[in-house]
């Protein structure tokens, strides 16, 4: 019998897709083979709201800007945690503009806001879970920004070294099935591939129940899925995955994001959740 897993009430940040498109390639899935559909983008999107506010889950928006393709990826903002913000700087000059277009949404909403020094990219790379911070370090996010969180949010870093050009954001590799907080186990799911041999045997010491997953799951973006501790919004495409998370006690939610994908998002980095 598959243990009866726990969802707690998560508060996220959006952006709308409303410039979202493909005009340059910073990972090697923007090859704007297939252009953007930006109807079907929408719609995709507003897919995924709608699943969070069915599933009882707070979205606030924060507004697209104009010559910004990639806003609509809210996890590489920031990390917020403790109600602290540690915002990005990011490693490509063409997203770089989104850096004071996030801030102005955080001390809008009464945060006071620290910027990384070095190059971060928020969600994307550093992930909380169990009283850790995960850090992924090897195509964006590096080690120095991973002190940096550490002395700032006072909470161990734990880095990992990413390998897989196509996993280019720990976010795409791994994410968290439960963080701890509503005192289940705290537990990842993740693709041992995508970690430098030394990162894997960290990732086994620290969550020996964790839910392994192939390449083709990643490829299919099912480790950019978002967890509330049961229901898993995982993208149409890591069916298998999805299966083998039912099989776990979770409760997949499968929506398509396939817009998304051309430029190498899905689920998760739509998703900046804002922690109390
Ligand atoms: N095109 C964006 C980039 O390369 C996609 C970001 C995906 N976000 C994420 N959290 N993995 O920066």
């Amino acid at each position: 019998m598959p243990t009866q897993r726990v969802p707690r009430v998560r508060r996220y940040l959006v952006c709308e897709p409303r410039y979202f498109d493909v005009q340059y390639a910073i990972n090697p899935w923007m090859t704007g083979e297939a252009p953007v559909d930006r109807d079907r983008a929408l719609a995709q999107w507003q897919g995924l709201v709608n699943t969070y506010l069915d599933l009882g889950h707070t979205v606030d928006h924060v507004r697209p800007e104009p010559g910004l393709p990639d806003m609509v990826f809210a996890a590489n903002s920031a990390l917020v945690l403790d109600g602290r913000i540690f915002a990005s700087r990011f490693h490509a000059p063409q997203r770089q503009g989104e850096e004071p277009a996030f801030e102005a949404w955080f001390k809008a909403a009464g945060h006071t806001v620290h910027r990384s020094e070095s190059v971060c990219e928020g969600e994307g790379d550093l992930v909380p879970v169990g009283g850790f911070v995960l850090a992924g370090t090897g195509f964006r996010t590096t080690p120095a920004a991973h002190r940096e969180a550490q002395e700032f949010f006072g909470t161990p870093v734990v880095g990992l070294t990413l390998v897989d050009p196509y996993l280019y954001h720990l976010d795409t590799a791994l994410f968290v099935l439960d963080d701890g907080h509503g005192g289940g186990e705290a537990n990842v799911c993740y693709v041992p591939d995508a970690f430098s041999p030394g990162s894997r045997e960290v990732l086994e010491r620290m969550f020996p129940h964790a839910v392994t997953a192939t390449r083709e799951d990643a490829m299919a973006f099912g480790l950019n899925s978002v967890s509330d501790g049961r229901n898993v919004v995982v993208p149409l495409q890591a069916g298998a995955l999805a299966d083998r998370l039912a099989e776990h006690g979770y409760h997949p939610v499968p929506v398509d994001l396939s817009e998304f994908h051309k430029a190498g998002g899905s689920v998760k980095c739509c998703t900046l959740e804002i922690r109390p």
